[in-house]
């Protein structure tokens, strides 16, 4: 579903991703994991047709990013953490409305979708409420939703769970298994180990811009004869934990 061939990007002459090679396939839930800096933004960017690799090709469900890239647009839904760049003057529902008009969506279909959507992240009672006075959780629902509207088959979350309490990132992990049950391809960010155990059938590693792991967990636990998933990220990116 999610190919990357050997992709760099380079930020004048400095390399953010390096040959980076990994797949995605259909129905999975991939983790992608690195210390601050270690390029996972940059590679979700580049999925989503946001940012061109400087080198190597990316394809998703078939389509090359760089040839068809509004294609691409279409079947993925991107959520960045930390911003949620809603527009503050609008209503939840104006917001996600705005969205499904990007995405070519009809009226109607917007509004059953965003009803829907609504019931399900019980975000029905402040629907109609403009977004300037929302918590941070409340915002990370319209921005969830919004980024949905037009069920994608492929959703690209950027550590969606930072900044949140434990209920909100609760009800996010959840919306991801109920996404997984729907048979959408999930590829997400995190530096937060226990989640992405709880979550993904498999991980992909990245250490300054570089692969250094991919494959499941349990043949991570097995090579690295050890379930400590902080202390096998240390060995990894060769600190040995000692840090
Ligand atoms: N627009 C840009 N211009 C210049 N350098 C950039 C740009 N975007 C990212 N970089 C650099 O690329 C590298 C990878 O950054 P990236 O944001 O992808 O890392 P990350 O894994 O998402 O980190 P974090 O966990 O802090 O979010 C960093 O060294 C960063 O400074
Ligand atoms: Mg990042």
């Amino acid at each position: 579903m999610i190919l990357l061939d050997r992709v760099t990007k380079t930020f004048k002459n400095v390399p953010a991703v390096e040959g980076l090679s990994f797949e995605v396939g259909r129905g999975e839930v991939v983790g992608l994991l690195g210390e601050n800096g270690a390029g996972k933004t940059t590679t979700l960017r580049m999925i989503s047709t946001i940012l061109q690799p400087s080198e190597g090709r990316i394809v998703v469900d078939d389509l090359d990013t760089a040839q068809r890239a509004e294609d691409v647009r279409r079947r993925i839904g991107i959520l960045f953490g930390g911003e949620t760049g809603l527009y503050e003057k609008l209503t939840a529902r104006e917001n996600i409305a705005y969205f499904g008009k990007l995405y070519g969506l009809d009226d109607r279909t917007i509004r059953t979708r965003t009803e829907e959507l609504a019931k399900r992240f019980d975000m029905t009672e402040f629907l109609d409420r403009k977004v300037g006075g929302f918590s941070k959780g409340m915002r990370q629902k319209v921005a969830i939703a919004r980024s949905v509207v037009h069920d994608p088959a492929v959703v690209l979350l950027d550590e969606p769970t930072s900044g949140l309490d434990i209920t909100a990132a609760n009800m996010f992990r959840r919306l991801v298994q109920e996404f997984q049950a729907e048979g959408k391809t999930i590829l997400f960010s995190s530096h937060i180990m226990s989640e992405v155990e709880r979550l993904c059938d498999r991980a992909v590693i990245l250490h300054r811009g570089k692969l250094v792991f991919n494959g499941t967990l349990e043949s991570l636990f097995a090579a690295h004869d050890s379930r400590d998933l902080d202390a096998i990220f240390m060995n990894l990116i060769g600190t040995g934990g000692s840090r």
